[in-house]
């Protein structure tokens, strides 16, 4: 399979090195930003950790023309400017996969894409950890759901992309209602990463009494905002799952507070934000989620000024 992977972020090198391992995939890779002293190889060290290494190969305008699938390992802020980047040049049959947190305005991505083709959102659970420029870890284990956001795919073409993804990464599986599962993302994303950006701890704080009725009212917000978008989620559940992930998570740093800590712009606009704007559209106040965004948001400005 030609595959063309979008990003050199923790996400984006962890497929760019497992997908090379099969000798029939060609795999490119596209940075995001331009790159001064790229090396010739990229470094991983997996979960036994044994440290192994990867020619780089950029990716060129032919690449994307003949990608049978593009990955965008990109934050969520970055994919608007990114698909009108590469939309033109990529080949309008390609498969394109989109791997990012919180959610996005499906609107623009069909308005964008080739009438039919196929847009994929991937959600993962496996730790990648960044440790320099080109060089990344293998954390933890775990898992990555797909499923059809826009367009269409053959059985066939569903059941190779399954097995060129499984093959690199176990275990992928994929969801008939990803929608479903990308807004179980957005609750787990709503209650971990601002909370532990604010107060600057570890996932496993979040099942601390502390933040106990900062979880259940950020989450009665989001169930209200899902209802509007024709999802009906139990609050119970997503409890549950929030502290699962986070007790499963102990000792990581969440993403936003890795972005907070590096003074980064952050993903709180696809976050709370999202609620927020939601919220707007669907006149129901989101005070806590609009407080925990313009907190971020403040943090933001200040380390960006
Ligand atoms: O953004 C993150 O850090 C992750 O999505 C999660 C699940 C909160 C674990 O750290």
């Amino acid at each position: 399979m030609n595959i063309v992977i979008i990003g050199q972020g923790a996400i984006g090198l962890l497929w760019y090195y497992t997908l090379n391992q099969q000798p029939e995939n060609n795999v490119t890779l596209q940075c995001s930003i331009h790159v001064k002293n790229l090396p010739d190889k990229m470094s991983f060290t997996d979960i036994a950790q044994k440290k192994h290494q990867q020619n780089i190969h950029l990716a060129n305008n032919d690449d994307f023309q003949q990608a049978d699938l593009v990955i965008y390992c990109l934050k969520a802020y970055a994919i608007d400017k990114a698909n009108s980047q590469y939309h033109s040049i990529t080949n309008p049959q390609a498969i394109i996969i989109y791997a990012h947190n919180g959610l996005l305005d499906l609107n623009k991505l069909s308005e964008q894409a080739h009438n039919i083709q196929p847009k994929i959102a991937m959600l993962m659970t496996h730790g990648s950890l960044k440790t320099n420029d080109f060089e990344i870890k293998h954390t933890g284990e775990g898992h990555c759901d797909i499923g059809l956001l826009h367009g269409d795919i053959s059985q066939t073409h569903k059941g190779k992309l399954i097995k060129v993804l499984n093959t690199a990464l176990p275990k992928v599986t994929w969801q008939n209602n990803i929608k479903e599962k990308q807004w179980l993302k957005l609750a787990i994303n709503c209650v971990i990463n601002p909370l532990t950006a604010i107060h600057n701890c570890e996932n496993g704080s979040i099942a601390s009494e502390q933040f106990q009725q900062d979880i259940e009212t950020i989450l009665q917000e989001l169930v209200v905002i899902a209802a509007k978008n024709d999802l009906n989620l139990s609050i119970e559940c997503l409890t549950k799952d929030v502290l699962k992930v986070a007790e499963n998570t102990a000792r990581n740093c969440s993403s936003m507070r890795s972005d907070v800590l590096a003074k980064r712009k952050t993903e709180i606009d696809h976050i709370n934000g999202f609620i927020h704007q939601q919220g707007i559209k669907h006149h129901i106040a989101t005070p806590c989620n609009t407080e925990l965004w313009q907190q971020i948001k403040k943090l933001e400005t200040d380390y960006s000024s």
